[in-house]
């Protein structure tokens, strides 16, 4: 079957190859891929900066955002053929750390976890994969390829949980939410954030297009310039971009008790020059949280599962901005003005 793989840590090396069928040792679960979503963690491994092969092998299959519908399923999985299914990227690690051993594998203390695309085992850019039942989820069939959607939104879906589990130190009434970073993880924080009620604040650098657009749809404030030209003193703050002055602005910015939540992973290899003690003054006076949240455990699959399939969908296929098929799957991967999901679609409808 075809797949898109790499040879880790070798960047050029990214082509459509051929890998042999999925082992029955993945599990008794048979998928058929429909599409994947392409994330800066794909560009990455592409670059040849990170990822990890499967023990003894060379190449690894990438894909880690993945929609695909069921083939087979044992009887009394839960699981029908025909289900559309969203896979679980991270497993736990073998030891197992004592949050992995109770299902929390994405907080993993020992560095062990494997990621399904991203190290030591395939990914799901490829036409079929075996699962165990325990490692998918379904999704909303009315969501059809919107669907692939759902491992980014699991990834704010955590970032919401944590927020919310640190805000209940005390008595918790937010009110005001600044994301930064318009791309799929920022605008995804912000529909979950809608959907709580919450006022919410989107700031990027494009001054128009599709990304105000979408913030506008959801009857959040765009803006554009500089956190302090927000004039926002938001309750909670959730960082989606990795830009380091971006990361001090919103800890400065943040309210009494606020809560800062950092999701994008920056290269590194820039300086900055920031008064420590004033900003280690203000966050004790006003207990001040600044976290860091990736990946996602199984609840947060189901949490958001049940948020797209309360979204208004027209919304959600409005963050796809370039479904490529597989015949053109090297477009999937280079980045264009103007994206914010790519997919690459390998069967099924465009829906
Ligand atoms: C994925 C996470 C993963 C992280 C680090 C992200 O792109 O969404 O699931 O844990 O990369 O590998």
């Amino acid at each position: 079957m075809r797949a898109v793989t790499v040879v880790p840590l070798q960047a050029g090396s990214v082509d459509l190859t051929e890998l042999p069928e999925p082992p029955d040792s993945d599990g008794p679960v048979l998928v058929k891929t429909r599409a994947v979503g392409v994330c800066g963690t794909d560009l990455e491994i592409i670059a040849g900066e990170y990822g990890w092969a499967p023990e003894g092998e060379e190449r690894l299959a990438i894909g880690h955002e993945s929609l695909g519908e069921v083939l087979e399923a044992p009887d009394g999985s839960g699981l029908s053929v025909g289900d559309l299914v969203v896979a679980i990227v991270r497993r736990p690690d073998p030891v197992p750390c004592h949050n992995c051993s109770v299902g929390e594998w994405d907080m993993c203390r020992n560095g062990q976890y494997t990621e399904w695309g991203i190290k030591q085992h395939h990914g799901y850019a490829r036409e079929r994969y075996r699962i165990t039942e325990d490692f998918v989820v379904k999704v909303d069939p009315g969501l059809g390829n919107l669907g692939v959607l759902l491992e980014p939104t699991t990834v704010v879906a955590k970032a919401w949980d944590h927020i919310e589990r640190i805000g209940k130190r005390a008595a918790w009434r937010p009110k005001t939410v600044l994301v930064t970073g318009a791309g799929p993880i920022g605008l995804l924080a912000a529909l979950l954030a809608v959907q709580q009620g919450l006022e919410v604040h989107v700031l990027d650098q494009v001054t128009e297009g599709l990304k105000p657009e979408l913030v506008h749809a959801l009857g959040a404030t765009y803006h554009h310039g500089s956190v302090a030209d927000t004039k926002v003193t938001p309750d909670v703050a959730i960082e989606c971009t990795g830009v380091g002055q971006l990361i001090f602005d919103v800890m400065d910015a943040a309210g009494a008790n606020g809560v800062v939540c950092l999701t994008g992973v920056s290269s590194g290899g820039r300086d900055l020059s920031v008064d420590v003690g004033l900003l280690n003054r203000r966050m004790v006076l006003e207990n001040d949280v600044v976290f860091g949240s990736v990946n996602a455990n199984r609840r947060h699959y189901e949490a958001g599962a049940k948020a797209l399939a309360d979204a208004d969908k027209s919304w959600l296929a409005k963050l796809i901005t370039r479904p490529t098929g597989l015949d053109n799957w090297k477009d999937a991967y280079t980045r264009q003005p103007g994206d914010v999901k790519v997919t690459l679609e390998f069967s099924g409808a465009t829906s």
